[in-house]
């Protein structure tokens, strides 16, 4: 890195807050002045604009997005007994949630170029769960990996043939579409996460709930908030508290503002990477008829050496980079006892070659001429 080159951040979010600041000081001053800090005015607001933005029915907005997948299992009633049914190369929350339910995960492979659940592998873990006999299939979370859209068609068949609830894993990827339409409507509940580092990301943990029913939106409302009935100490069910403050809503109508502007200064630096790395290194394949939200824009170099070798490069040259994720979660110690032994090879072989470089609005044209030119000199 010469002396006068700036670090670039892997994520900015100074920079972004410097672009919204009128208005975000405006929002949270009114927060401030009313003194309702959970589940406000600002809550309802932003619920309803971010079904608006995904064309969802009803949206519940939550605390996180591990407790929006929790609330979506804890409303089918998923527990002890039941097999739930999502990908192996996904951060832990997917896994985590079934398991605090009593529910056991079962891990399915990926599609080694976008990274997505493989509808193949599911369709034979649904196979060998039913074959072993000691499981119930109840669950398939599919996960929208690093901004793009899983195969929600396949999805949706997969889990209509079987007979099991279709839970979108959309933490990463809120704003990508497919096939023309936004993701939050493809599965029977969609669950996202506004944690600050993700494409919408607030000041702090928040996440929300999609779905078409209404009676399921009524379970959500209920659930996080003590399971809570139509008064306020009439409790129904055990539910859990997973509500969100005011202030993270004020902060997120405030960057839903841009959040368009954002996707498409994404997508610009997504094609700027595809375009100079695609002889390099391997770029992340698009899924069909999709856009991206662009989360992650992960490469793939040719094995663990390579990957780590391109890794300490970058460093030395001032460009960040993160490895999303280290070990397939059926590695973890937290998860293998679970896992029944079950070949997952995609995932242990992205795991070993992944490298993800910075993408957010907030990198400028030189920073982005800079990390392709110093991905270049690695791989060379
Ligand atoms: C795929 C996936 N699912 C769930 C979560 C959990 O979201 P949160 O951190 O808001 O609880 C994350 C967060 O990183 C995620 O990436």
């Amino acid at each position: 890195m010469s002396n006068t080159s700036r670090a670039i951040p892997f994520l900015d979010l100074k920079a972004q807050q410097a672009r919204i600041a009128v208005d975000l000081r405006r929002r949270l001053d009114t927060v401030l002045e009313h003194c309702q800090f959970v589940l406000g005015p600002e809550v309802r607001e932003l619920e309803a604009e971010l079904a608006r933005f995904c064309g969802a029915k009803h949206c519940v907005s939550v605390s996180s997005g591990t407790d929006a997948l929790q609330i979506a299992l804890m409303a089918e009633e998923i527990g002890r007994g039941d097999a739930v049914f999502l990908p192996a190369f996904t951060y832990t929350a997917t896994a985590e949630v079934p398991l605090l339910l009593g529910a056991t995960p079962v891990f399915v492979d990926v599609d080694p170029r976008t990274f997505q659940i493989d509808p193949a592998h599911l369709v034979k873990r649904i196979e060998d769960v039913r074959a072993a006999g000691t499981l119930k299939p109840r669950a398939i979370i599919g996960v929208d990996l690093f901004g793009q859209p899983a195969d929600w068609p396949a999805l949706v068949a997969i889990a209509r043939q079987n007979d099991l609830f279709l839970l979108d894993d959309l933490a990463q990827s809120f704003g990508a579409s497919l096939n023309g339409t936004m993701i939050g409507t493809q599965a029977d509940a969609t669950a996202t996460s506004f944690f600050p580092s993700k494409p919408l990301g607030a000041y702090g943990d928040g996440g929300a709930l999609f779905t078409e029913s209404e009676e399921r939106a009524d379970l959500y409302r209920s659930l996080r908030t003590h399971g809570e009935g139509k008064t306020r100490y009439e409790v129904l069910r055990t539910g859990m508290n997973g509500r969100l403050d005011s202030i993270q809503a004020a902060v997120l109508l405030a960057k839903l503002g841009v959040f368009k502007e954002e996707l498409e200064a994404r997508e610009r630096i997504a094609c700027v990477y595809d375009q100079r790395l695609g002889n390099a290194v391997t770029t992340p394949k698009r899924v069909a008829n999709s856009t991206s939200a662009w989360a992650i824009y992960a490469i793939l170099l040719p094995d663990e050496a390579a990957r780590d070798r391109t890794q300490a490069a970058l460093r030395a040259d001032g460009v960040p980079t993160a490895i999303y994720y280290p070990r397939p979660l059926h590695r973890q110690p937290a998860y293998s006892a679970q896992h029944d032994g079950s070949a997952l090879p995609i995932s242990e072989n992205l795991a070993g070659r992944i490298l993800a470089l910075p993408i957010h609005p907030d990198l400028t044209d030189e920073d982005v001429g800079r990390i392709c030119d110093a991905v270049l000199a690695a791989a060379a």
